[in-house]
């Protein structure tokens, strides 16, 4: 039983955080595409009860913004993953107008219900994720449990507000109050759960220590990666290269509609580094949005061993942490002329 859980966990898995990959997004397709043949079922067999124009606007703009909502999320960390404060803003404000055209029809206790239910389905969601230990990364780990324990705070919370509600413990929370502290329910939770699954650029996990030079070279690598270039992969990379000099210089991947004249991030950093007169390279950071950390592929990696030698230090990055290797290590006996 546990292991058809599993499957389906794995074949549905929702991996936020490596946002900028839509690979990795094409089960989450399947995933919305039920849940909104789910979302049209309710509002389809709730039209038998609406009684005037109003329920019917209310009702309608409720499903709207539901759709919105996941509409906007998935892209939003697609397009921008990692701080995408604009897609927060608008996520919260549509879970709000939601609740509100909610509220309208149905009594508080049945809106709660609906919350208590969500956070914990959230909860098991990602509980049944962590019992599947193998594969996940230290820093994954730690993000599901981070979001497990808040989906239990929020379930609790939630669910003191219904009892308040229901008035099983002889005091009563007055309605406006309830309203005011389930939209903060709603807003803190939203807020909390995305610095959970969106932590700050900063390497925050790391599997080994840096430096300030490669804390520096990470840094420069994720800001260039945001201005990559990847309406065809969605993939994003950014690169920064320490020249002997003490420069850095940075590039992107850039793509365009006939493929082939795709540049690398890799390249494109090189391009600077070479145009602005730098011989020798000492090392390069390369930073993706992706759970599993990506080095240099194997065209980038002989390019970087004629700048840089063996000894060039590559550091592997992503939101939640960093691995070294030398050049050595990733291209052994290297093509020389
Ligand atoms: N890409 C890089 O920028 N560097 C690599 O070493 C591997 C691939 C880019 C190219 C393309 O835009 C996207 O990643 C997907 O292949
Ligand atoms: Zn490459």
């Amino acid at each position: 039983m546990l292991k058809v859980l599993r499957k389906v966990v794995i074949w549905c898995e929702i991996d936020q955080t490596a946002a900028g990959n839509k690979q990795e997004y094409r089960s989450l397709g399947e995933l919305v595409t039920i849940l909104f043949a789910v979302i049209l079922g309710m509002g389809l067999s709730e039209l038998g009860e609406v009684k005037s124009g109003y329920d019917l606007a209310v009702l309608f703009l409720g499903y709207l913004t539901v759709i919105l909502s996941w509409w906007g999320y998935n892209w939003g960390i697609i397009r921008h993953p990692e701080t995408n404060k604009l897609n927060y803003f608008v996520d919260v404000f549509l879970m709000a107008v939601y609740w509100w055209l909610i509220y309208q029809r149905d009594p508080l206790w049945m809106v709660l219900s609906g919350y208590i239910t969500m956070f914990g389905l959230y909860w098991i969601w990602e509980a049944v994720r962590l019992c599947n230990e193998e594969g996940l990364g230290a820093s994954k780990r730690k993000i599901l449990q981070n979001a497990s324990r808040l989906n239990r705070r929020f379930f609790l919370l939630s669910g003191i507000l219904l009892v308040l509600n229901l008035d099983l413990l002889g005091v009563t929370l007055g309605g406006g109050l309830s309203v005011l502290a389930l939209f903060l329910i709603v807003v803190g939770y939203r807020w909390l759960i995305h610095r959970i699954y969106h932590p700050k650029g900063n390497l925050e996990v790391q599997t080994k220590p840096v430096n300030d030079l490669e804390q520096t070279l990470a840094n420069q690598a994720r800001d260039a990666a945001r201005n990559a270039r990847v309406h065809l992969s969605h993939f994003r990379v950014g690169a920064a290269i320490a020249a002997e000099s003490g420069n850095i210089y940075t590039g992107c991947n850039i793509e365009f509609d006939n493929y082939s004249n795709t540049i690398h991030a890799e390249e494109s950093a090189i391009s600077a580094f070479v145009t602005a007169g730098e011989k020798r390279a000492i090392a390069i950071a390369v930073y993706t949005f992706v759970d599993d950390i990506a080095f240099p592929c194997g065209m980038c990696r002989q390019s970087l061993f004629e700048l840089g030698g063996k000894d060039m230090k590559v550091l592997a990055c992503n939101p939640h942490s960093s691995e070294t290797r030398t050049m050595d290590e990733l291209l052994p006996a290297g093509f020389k002329l």
